[in-house]
């Protein structure tokens, strides 16, 4: 079962999770961390910044995002090459050598997913992915239907996905059509996976993620697979879980060794 841990806030969420991640980079300071992008990540980030800013070494960190737009250039702000550069390498204190972020030129996209699985088994894989989730049940930009066995490719965006990213776009038409992004398979090869979820709109897609079946048609039902998942929601996420209760009764009655 993955650990479900229900805190007050996507602040309080960040914290928890940085607190980990700066006490693995400690242990072991080449330490990979596979980065998403979206709003979810970012109370994460932010307390990374404080754990920087208090010590915390990050320049041997390796970063390997999950996903990139097709066809934006990488110098748009929204393109996720952008976004990780924004968001993570500079308030982290990354080396930008280290970053990887799948290549999203349209010109070069039908090799652009073997290019991407290749970097990351050269490197040896991801130690602690970080994960946010669609609406519609995504990981990643696998969206329903997605093979459970996917590896880094291109994708077709659904119109939800769209319209819940249209935010960040100055029109809804903006937002590009294709995306390429690590698959199922490649995410669930991580060593760790901590699944984020905030607000009430994303109540019904973590429950369905956690206690529904596994199935290509929720993506995110995918963490079901794997043998390490931390899922960190708020109290608004957490509304639609039927286990809640014991999710909160486990993590109290944690032994303290255990850790994340
Ligand atoms: C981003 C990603 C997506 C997002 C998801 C949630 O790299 O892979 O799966 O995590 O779309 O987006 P936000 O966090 O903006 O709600």
């Amino acid at each position: 079962m993955a650990e479900v841990v229900i805190v007050d806030t996507p602040e309080a969420a960040g914290t928890l999770v940085a607190r980990h991640i700066a006490a693995r980079v400690r242990d072991e300071p080449a330490f990979t961390l596979g980065v998403a992008t979206g709003s979810t990540p970012l109370p994460v980030y932010a307390a990374l910044a404080r754990e920087r800013a208090a010590g915390l070494d990050l320049s041997g960190v390796t970063a390997f995002a999950l996903d990139e737009y097709v066809g934006l250039p990488e110098d748009h702000p929204e393109s996720y090459h952008s976004v990780i550069r924004r968001e993570v390498t500079e308030p982290l204190g990354l080396d930008p050598a280290r970053v990887h972020v799948p290549d999203g030129d349209a010109a070069t996209i039908a090799t652009a997913g073997e290019r991407y699985e290749a970097a990351l088994d050269a490197h040896g894989g991801v130690d602690l992915q970080l994960l946010g989730i669609g609406t519609d049940g995504h990981v990643g930009f696998n969206e329903p239907g997605s093979s459970l066995a996917s590896l880094t490719r291109i994708k077709t965006l659904t119109a939800t996905t769209r319209a819940d990213n249209a935010r960040f776009f100055d029109s809804p038409d903006e937002v590009p059509t294709h995306c390429i992004t690590q698959g199922i398979g490649t995410i669930l090869r991580a060593g760790h996976l901590v699944l984020l979820a905030f607000g009430s709109g994303k109540a019904d897609a973590i429950a369905t993620a956690v206690e529904g079946p596994i199935t290509a048609s929720v993506p995110g039902s995918c963490i079901q697979l794997h043998r390490h998942v931390t899922v960190v929601v708020d109290e608004a996420a957490a509304a639609g879980f039927e286990r809640a209760e014991y999710y909160r009764w486990v993590y109290e009655h944690k032994p303290a060794w255990q850790g994340l």
